[in-house]
């Protein structure tokens, strides 16, 4: 337990995890996980949550499960009498959610009273590091799935925001693993036209199909795995592709946590200098 500069007042520590959030029950595994993975690695300080996706805690709310936005939990944390506080996005790139999160917690710093430091944890993919991490993880989780002819194609989520650029990023990644396996994206590049240009390039007929996405949601239900006609797995098996859908969200691999357990880690360490 760190104590006061002054020694009088011990610190009170706590942990708040911050996602996008969904409103799909199967998500739930995917933060279940994460929360038991925070917990082991950092026993006896209090966890708490926040959603970042003020449409997704409206339609939660309707259903009776109240979830913060990141400013409410902080402003409760500190009521709570937390000094210190650890936020970890638990969001995959540094987007737009990641900078709106990093001025919240700005905003937070300066308080003049309760919280004293708080500081934000990288999200999955920051440093290249994390990339050929992740990449060597997935390649492993996935690699033993495919033969020779297979490919794995990820479904990214993708955003305007200029970070898109970790998805050709992290394919380039990838590939150093696992030469048979793409990144497509749900609202940035490469869209999945670019990458079945590439499965057609190089002869692939049967494609794993996989979300790069924290949990299984909306997207990875809808828009990945689905018989709609435009759904990423529909579309593959409309120009011949043999398609196996994963329907698991990356949060859901304890290696995969463990990426942004090493990044709250490191918050943590800060906070006690
Ligand atoms: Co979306």
């Amino acid at each position: 337990m760190a104590v006061s500069a002054k020694g009088e007042k011990p610190e009170k520590q706590g942990i708040l995890l911050v996602t996008f959030g969904s409103s799909y029950p199967e998500a739930q595994a995917a933060f279940d996980n994460i929360e038991a993975e925070t917990r082991e690695a950092f026993p006896g300080i209090p966890i708490y949550w926040a959603y970042t996706a003020k449409m997704i805690r409206k339609k939660l709310a309707k259903r009776g499960k109240i979830i913060d936005s990141p400013a409410e939990a902080l402003a409760k944390m500190g009521e709570d009498g937390f000094t210190q506080v650890a936020v970890q996005s638990l969001h995959v790139i540094p987007g737009s959610e990641y900078h709106d999160l990093m001025q919240t917690v700005d905003a937070f710093a300066g308080m003049p009273k309760g919280i004293t430091k708080v500081m934000l944890g990288k999200p999955l993919l920051f440093s290249s590091d994390d990339n050929i991490e992740l990449a060597k993880v997935l390649s492993n989780k996935y690699s033993a799935q495919l033969n020779k002819k297979e490919a794995l194609v990820f479904m990214g989520h993708g955003t305007h925001h200029s970070s898109n650029i970790y998805y050709p990023g992290f394919q380039y990644y990838m590939q150093k693993q696992l030469s048979n396996s793409f990144v497509g994206t749900v609202e940035g590049y490469p869209a999945l036209s670019d990458v079945i240009e590439e499965l057609e390039r190089k002869h692939i007929k049967d494609v794993l199909l996989a979300p790069l996405m924290t949990v299984c949601g909306d997207h990875a239900q809808n828009d990945m795995a689905s018989d709609e006609p435009d759904s990423w797995q529909s579309i593959l098996e409309e120009k011949g592709f043999k398609v196996t859908t994963v329907l698991k969200g990356i949060a859901e691999y304890d290696d995969v946590v463990n990426i942004w357990i090493k990044h709250l880690k490191e918050t943590m360490h800060a906070m006690d200098n």
